[in-house]
């Protein structure tokens, strides 16, 4: 017998992307809008709302579209948000993502000063991301949010991202993406993997208890924040030729080359998971959605990361049963990340100069327990598994000496002068507000 869900979620106030899957294949999106007069702010948003779906509805993936809206510290403010509910919003949300780059060691090349503009900058009001299957399907909800800023003079489009998932949806390192899925209790939807129970919606949704049985703190009054969650979105670009010049240089044959890359992730390119397919790709398994996330580390005879390494990415970013310091369901993702650029062609080791990578979008109740913390601890330290000094040797800011230890019998590899393959071109702090919120929001007078 299955337990019955201890919460009832309200699935018409939840914009739908947090809970349902997208199509696949498909097409993304992302525009950023500057509002520069508050009421036509809230005309805009008037004329959105009609178009973005609930969570009450299918989660079909195969339907015609997948749009939402959230909206920055600074877009609240420029739409009018009172003072007193401005300042109910979390710190590091209200402070902005660029604010934040050193705690996220966004230094370097990666540093806000280098970001694409208009990221990091005040402009970033909304943000309005559009899936669909296809083209015609995408440019059919497209043109409803540009025929709603049309005659709206104080509002103005910036920045526009096109986004894609391949139909194979590997992304520009080369492997599958997307496979890991958390369930939300209520949400009738199930998670990628069956050994994962389901989280409470506290994690995810706002005005619901979470993992430790307490109702986390909302924004005020309860009708702007119940049913929201936050946003974080990344424009991370990949560096797929130094990968692959790299993987070669360390790797005596193609078949080692595959291994190491694999390491790296936690996974195969198919998208199979070391842990149970150790030796080499297992396609079928990597293509069986009811197999290729049904797995935990110790529980499968790997604490010791012999089939898949401690610092894998995949590994690092939910350790699932793995020993570490701290507890890993405190700090779960849901991901809607993309592919953004044209692919690197198969077998090209050099750089073609082209810009791609991951918009990376992640979803959460708490900026500071979830993202905040993965990046700070789980990406750019190895403490919590006993390995300090080595970051995630794939996403990880490294500056040429990283390193990365693959434990094998009889001893271990390590892989030295890791350059950094990964680099943040910009992002920001949103906030997805429930459907109420925004109407809210629409018709506020101040
Ligand atoms: C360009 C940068 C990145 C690439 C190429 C990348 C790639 C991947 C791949 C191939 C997987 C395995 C597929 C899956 O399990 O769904 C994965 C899993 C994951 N990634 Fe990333 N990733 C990137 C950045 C990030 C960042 C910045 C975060 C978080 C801050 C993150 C969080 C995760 C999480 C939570 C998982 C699921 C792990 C699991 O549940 O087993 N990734 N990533």
């Amino acid at each position: 017998m299955t337990a019955q869900p201890t919460v009832t979620l309200e699935l018409d106030d939840i914009q739908a992307p947090l809970l349902h899957p997208r199509p696949s294949p498909y097409v993304g999106t992302l525009i950023l809008v500057r509002v520069e007069d508050r009421r036509d702010g809230r005309e805009l948003l008037r004329r959105l709302i009609p178009f973005i779906l609930s969570a009450a509805g299918s989660p079909d993936a195969k339907r015609d579209a997948w749009a939402a809206v959230a909206i920055s510290f600074q877009g609240l403010k420029a739409l009018g948000v009172p003072k007193d509910s401005l300042a109910s919003f979390p710190p590091e949300f209200q402070h902005g993502m660029a604010a934040r780059a050193e705690a996220l060691s966004d230094i370097g090349e990666s540093a806000p000063e280098h970001w694409e503009p208009p990221l990091g900058g005040p402009d970033v009001h909304l943000a309005i991301y559009a899936v669909a299957p296809d083209a015609p399907r995408l440019d059919a909800v497209l043109g409803m949010a540009r025929a709603g800023l049309r005659d709206v003079l104080g509002v103005a489009p910036i920045w526009q991202q096109d986004t894609y998932m391949l139909p194979t949806e590997r992304t520009s390192l080369g492997f599958k993406d997307g496979i890991s899925h958390p369930a939300i209790e209520g949400s009738g939807i199930p998670g990628t993997n069956p050994h994962e129970e389901p989280f409470k919606a506290g994690e995810f949704i706002l005005g619901y208890p979470n993992e430790n049985g307490v109702l986390p703190p909302m924004p005020q009054p309860e009708v702007l924040g119940r049913n929201g969650t936050y946003v974080v979105f990344r424009k991370l670009q990949t560096r797929a030729a130094a990968f692959r010049q790299y993987l070669r240089a360390r790797a005596t044959s193609r078949s080692e080359e595959e291994l190491l890359a694999a390491k790296f992730v936690g996974r195969w390119p198919s998208g199979a998971p070391l842990v149970l397919a150790p030796e080499r790709d297992d396609p079928v398994l990597g293509a069986d959605a009811g197999r290729n996330n049904a797995f935990l580390y110790a529980a499968n005879d790997d604490a010791r990361g012999l089939k898949c390494p401690l610092g894998a990415h995949a590994r690092r970013m939910n350790p699932r049963d793995s020993k570490i310091i701290g507890v890993a369901r405190m700090h779960r993702i849901i991901r809607r990340s993309s592919s953004y650029g044209p692919m690197l062609p198969e077998g090209v080791l050099e750089d073609d100069g082209a810009d791609r990578g991951i918009l990376f979008v992640g979803l959460g109740a708490n900026i500071a327990r979830g993202f905040e913390f993965v990046k700070t601890q789980w990406i750019d330290e190895g403490n919590f598994f006993g390995t300090p000094d080595e970051m995630d040797p794939l996403v990880g800011p490294h500056d040429g000496a990283g390193r990365f230890t693959v434990p094998q019998q009889p001893i271990r590899r390590r892989l030295t002068d890791l350059p950094r393959f990964v680099v943040n071109r910009g992002g920001e702090y949103c906030f997805m507000a429930g459907l109420r919120a925004l109407r809210w929001i629409a018709d506020l007078d101040t």
